[in-house]
């Protein structure tokens, strides 16, 4: 008899995002003339920068002559960008990074919810409330919880990031071993200055803990002085993973690349007590379940560090921003709270009502789909997450409409 892995049967039944296109596309069904506008789900709008366009085509044109095709590349990424990061990315901010510490991916969800294979399923997991989906969903697949009851599973530590500690959590009132931050975050739009990551850092030496650190927005930054890597925090090599991704930093929603960092220093524990190299273990894992981002993709991740590819990225960002100020002005101006939305393209707000009621009249007084808030944890409720990816025209026109219809 085949069994299931029954720890599947503890998920709530289908993934947000999948949750809300189904009440959109049946809002739309009933509604075929209405003009819908997403302001939902994270996806980027705009089109690949030129400068990756045209590295991609080359790639392509040299995989067409024998002499330049390529079949298999190394798992862990081509060489040639896995440099380019550590150069850029890193080490010119004062970050150590080698670049054979870089695994290149096809994304950062399918990375943060892989990571978590490598650890004992007893480990205790603390993840913030709200949280990205994928991170608590994942470790449910795993086994590392129990059911899930008012709003929560048993057995993981929730951090909770309200308004009152600026979304960012107090560090846990209880021991735990894998702490997952994202920071600009999503969904709450909140950065985290140096010191306030140094204390996670700190927290996670005196532990014996991981910190799994999502830097998915990090390109969103505009600030200066706040860390755009948790590598720029001393002793962070030892006990942090970073995940970034070129889908929201280039628009690679469609075209898939990613990366994972993984200092080779970084150490988690074997049930002796003796230190073992996550490194390895990533290394292994990513070697046997993955055949590498296809050639043609690399190349044109390779391009956004081109001068003319930061040039194109760096103006698509400054476009979603622009963006995102037009959203949190708008809101804030209807009186309602505002938060992120700047060194972020997440605007969250404090809707005062149940945050699916607040979603439905969005979607059937003004056509706008945005988030609910209570979809990322049960901190999140009363709010919606207003996302900045879209085009300007439609941003400007959803905010007129959410003026009327409110
Ligand atoms: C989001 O809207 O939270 C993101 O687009 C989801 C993702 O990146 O997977």
């Amino acid at each position: 008899m085949i069994n299931i892995n029954e720890h599947y049967l503890k998920l709530k039944s289908s993934y947000l995002f999948a949750d809300i296109a189904k009440r959109v596309e049946k809002f739309q069904k009933d509604n075929p003339k209405q003009e819908i506008i997403k302001l939902g789900i994270g996806d980027v709008t705009l089109p690949l920068p030129t400068a990756c366009i045209k590295a991609m085509h080359e790639a392509v044109d040299e995989m067409a002559i024998g002499d330049s095709f390529r079949g298999y590349g190394p798992e862990q990424g081509y060489s040639f960008l896995r440099q380019a990061i550590a150069r850029d990315d890193f080490q010119s901010r004062g970050a150590l990074i080698e670049p054979d510490e870089i695994f290149i991916s096809d994304g950062a969800k399918c990375d943060t919810g892989n990571i978590q294979e490598i650890f004992d399923t007893g480990i205790q997991v603390a993840v913030p409330d709200p949280v990205y989906p994928v991170y608590v969903d994942t470790n449910v697949m795993a086994g590392r919880t129990g059911m899930f009851q008012e709003g929560r599973y048993q057995g993981l530590v929730y951090l909770e990031s309200t308004k009152d500690n600026n979304f960012i959590p107090a560090l846990p009132d209880r021991p735990v071993d894998l702490i997952y931050l994202c920071y600009p975050n999503n969904p709450t739009g909140a950065t985290i200055t140096k010191d306030e990551l140094s204390r996670w850092v700190d927290y996670a030496r005196t532990n014996k803990a991981l910190i799994l650190f999502d830097a998915a927005y990090e390109a969103f930054i505009k600030d200066p002085d706040l860390p755009r890597s948790i590598y720029e925090i001393d002793g962070a090599r030892e006990v942090a993973i970073e995940f970034r991704s070129f889908s929201k930093t280039a628009g690679f929603t469609g075209t898939r690349c990613a990366f994972t960092v993984v200092p080779k220093n970084c150490r988690a524990y074997d049930g002796q007590g003796k230190e073992v190299s996550i490194h390895g273990l990533w290394n292994r894992r990513h070697s046997t379940k993955f055949n590498g981002v296809s050639y043609p993709v690399q190349k044109a991740a390779l391009a956004v560090y081109s001068p003319e590819g930061q040039k194109q990225v760096q103006a698509n960002i400054d476009y979603y921003l622009a963006n995102a100020s037009i959203i949190r002005d708008k809101m804030q101006s209807l009186g309602f709270e505002c938060y992120g939305g700047v060194n972020s393209p997440y605007i969250w707000i404090d809707g005062g009502k149940d945050s699916w009621s607040f979603f439905d009249d969005l979607l059937n007084k003004a056509g706008i789909v945005c988030t609910p808030g209570d979809g990322f944890g049960l901190c999140g409720q009363g709010f919606i997450r207003i996302s900045a990816f879209n085009s300007l025209e439609n941003v400007e026109k959803a905010m007129a409409r959410i003026e009327k219809a409110l």
